[in-house]
């Protein structure tokens, strides 16, 4: 046997602002999959990752919410926590990077790397919030298209005609937070000196480090030189000082990498056989991965390389790339009930169903990966209910019946029980490169052929003649076998499954190894239905439930219902107004001047309105029912004037137009008889 492999294995660092989405899961479905793999094969794996507490989104939340930011993050792990643990992703240690082991390690790789001559310091002007006191970061910052004229854009590129642009290009700037005019300031920066590093990563990133496409990707940012990395950021922000520079901040994503160190040396505290050096000292021979989305491939696979290399540490073994998720074929949407948190899923449904679709989904590319809802419950179904489970359920009442429970010895299918041993190597092979989808491919052959052969045997018929009984035995007794065997395969995807196996089979923990066994002669425990199939009304519900979280939130930009006030639209019949209530609404007939697509919203039309005395602008949700939306010019509608002016991301929308019907097509814009004018109330 080889000497087991010391790992160390880590997930990108989820922001303390946010909860978990299904979006997320894939990143920890897919680490979590891989480090059982490695410790269900007898390797020593470690798993770390923390809640990413740094920033000004973190520190603005904090303020809104009228709370400090450490209270934020303290709830937000909280929450991160009970969310992982649910989807029975297993860190090590899930840390924060708030935490005083990031604070020295951040201070000790910066010093570092000043002291060794690649930092520098220089002078920038940017937008300053005279109200707030603040430097404005580029999304905190509003305008009119410099290219377009359209208004309400973001301070680095136009949603509408796709420039971009420097924040100071941007005409009539306006601070997103406080409405406050920016005005430029000078402030001395520090950067790091990526371009010291050029010839260091050219090596690195060719050296097998990186799956082919990011590889290729890197080469091209190589290829056009590299930049120095602006790691500093004024007061007020919420972080760590920058040693001897008072008032200036790390940028939160310098210290969040330094968080993977942060969170093992946290685990290195409580577990005395773990050496903090053996695993990320210059000559340490542990291997070190990275997890991570193909968004944030910059800062691991030039930043974070460079930074080790710079501050004399150990680079990573491998960052590990995926693709983002899409539901039904399509990015997540709020409005379609496809944006589903990590609870919502698992107020409905099982968590083992998912990690089970994600691994039969996951390659070892960075392909996007879809979750077909339907598709979903029709491959958890068949596969693991109907072939998996099924084996056991299909065995094991005639052991217990006819033989007290005991499994008999004999191997009444040599073949097969050797072709399962012979798949072995191929599907370790798969699990090891993160191939899961192929791992559960050769998982489910070997199910159909367990199963045919039982089917063949058909030990229900057998049961029924007499003098059968030894077969029978003897074929259930493979039936067993063969299922303990799958569930040796399938236990990094499925623990709980595991477990009920183990349960079930009277075993202690399955390790791989134990694939080259049989039990024979062997006393099981009862058998208890070990999964149900997903019920399809499930699914609906989480998907409504998705879309009232939706209509709950405070933050969403999408669709019509999200525009008027969340509780209302949550419930809109259950409570009673009085007449002052009703009366304070300002109805009116309103004209459709100009109805437009808005680029970059799926659903959203916007609509120049004629309310009489002014204009209005306002976005709808109502563009699947209006894909000509030219249609709608010069049709009255109605309105509701005064609802508070909403932000969006594609700019103010000021006020509601009235609709009915349940969405999709099938939404019915309300019109006045003719004769109605522009501007006139409805009483
Ligand atoms: O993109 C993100 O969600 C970041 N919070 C990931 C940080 S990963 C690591 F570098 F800390
Ligand atoms: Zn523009």
């Amino acid at each position: 046997m080889s000497e087991p492999r010391q790992i160390l294995v880590t997930s990108a660092l989820p922001y303390a602002n946010g909860s978990i989405h299904l979006g997320h899961m894939v990143e920890y479905v897919q680490t979590d999959m891989w480090v059982r793999f490695q410790k269900h094969r007898g390797n020593q794996c470690i798993y770390v990752c923390a809640d990413d507490a740094h920033g000004s989104a973190i520190m603005l939340r904090a303020e809104k919410e009228g709370i400090t930011p450490e209270q934020l993050i303290a709830n937000v792990q909280v929450e991160h926590s009970g969310d992982f643990a649910d989807f029975l992703v297993e860190f090590d240690n899930f840390h924060s990077t708030h935490a005083e082991e990031n604070r020295e390690l951040s201070s000790l790789i910066y010093r570092r790397l000043r002291d060794a001559g690649h930092i520098a310091t220089r002078s920038i002007t940017q937008y300053f919030d005279p109200e707030k006191q603040m430097f404005l970061a580029d999304r905190f910052i509003k305008g009119t298209c410099p290219k377009c004229g359209t208004e309400d854009q973001y301070g680095d590129n136009c949603e509408k005609c796709g420039a971009t642009y420097a924040p100071t290009d941007l005409k009539d700037p306006k601070s997103a937070i406080s409405g406050a005019t920016p005005v430029l300031k000078d402030s001395q920066h520090f950067f790091f000196k990526l371009p010291d590093f050029q010839a260091m990563l050219q090596g690195w990133t060719r050296s097998g480090t990186l799956q082919d496409a990011v590889a290729n990707k890197i080469a091209e940012w190589l290829d056009s030189g590299l930049q120095e990395w602006d790691i500093s950021r004024d007061a007020p922000y919420f972080g760590f000082e920058i040693p001897d520079e008072p008032g200036k901040y790390f940028y939160v994503w310098l210290d969040a990498p330094i968080g993977y160190m942060a969170s093992f040396k946290n685990l290195c505290a409580r577990r005395p056989e773990l050496d903090f050096d053996a695993f990320w000292g210059k000559d340490s021979t542990a291997e070190l991965y990275h997890f991570i989305g193909k968004d944030i491939v910059n800062f691991h696979a030039l930043f974070w390389p460079a930074m080790l290399e710079g501050a004399g540490y150990r680079k990573p073994t491998g960052i590990n790339v995926h693709g983002y998720l899409t539901v039904n074929g399509q990015k997540m949407s709020k409005s379609r009930g496809t944006f589903i948190k990590a609870r919502t899923y698992l107020d409905h449904l099982s968590p083992e169903y998912l990690r089970y679709y994600y691994a039969a989904k996951l390659g070892k590319g960075v392909d996007d990966l879809d979750l077909n809802l339907e598709d979903f419950v029709q491959k958890v179904n068949s596969d693991l209910v109907g072939k998996v489970v099924n084996i056991a359920s299909r065995c094991a009442g005639f052991i217990h019946k006819g033989n007290a429970g005991v499994l008999v010895a004999g191997n009444a299918a040599p073949e097969l029980t050797d072709a399962f041993l012979a798949a072995t190597p191929s599907i370790a092979e798969a699990y090891e490169a993160r191939d899961f989808a192929r791992a559960m491919r050769e998982i489910m052959a070997l199910a159909d052929r367990a199963n045919a052969w039982i089917a063949d045997k058909a030990p229900w018929s057998l049961a029924k003649q007499e003098g059968k009984q030894d077969e029978v035995q003897a074929v259930c007794a493979v039936g067993i076998n063969l299922f303990r065997q799958l569930i040796i395969f399938l236990k990094p995807v499925l623990p709980l499954l595991a477990a009920d196996a183990e349960a079930f089979l009277n075993v202690a923990p399955l390790t791989w190894n134990d694939h080259a066994t049989l039990l024979a002669d062997h006393q099981l425990n009862e058998f208890k239905p070990l999964m149900t199939r997903i019920d399809p009304a499930k699914v609906q519900a989480m998907t409504d439930a998705s879309k009232e979280d939706l209509a709950a939130s405070q933050t969403d930009t999408g669709s019509a219902a999200s525009q008027g006030n969340g509780e209302l639209a949550k419930d809109p019949l259950s409570a009673e107004i009085d007449f002052d209530t009703f009366a304070s609404v300002d109805l009116r007939v309103a004209l459709i001047l100009k109805a437009e697509a808005v680029d970059g919203a799926d659903k959203l039309l916007r609509l120049t309105l004629d309310i009489g005395d002014e204009q209005r602008n306002v976005f709808s949700g109502i563009k699947s029912a209006y894909p000509n939306p030219a249609e709608l010019e010069g049709r009255l509608t109605m309105m509701i004037a005064n609802l508070k002016p909403r932000k969006m991301r594609f700019g103010i929308s000021e006020g509601m137009v009235m609709a009915a019907g349940p969405g999709g097509e099938e939404i019915y814009l309300l019109s006045p008889d003719s004769g109605a004018k522009p501007g006139q109330r409805i009483k």
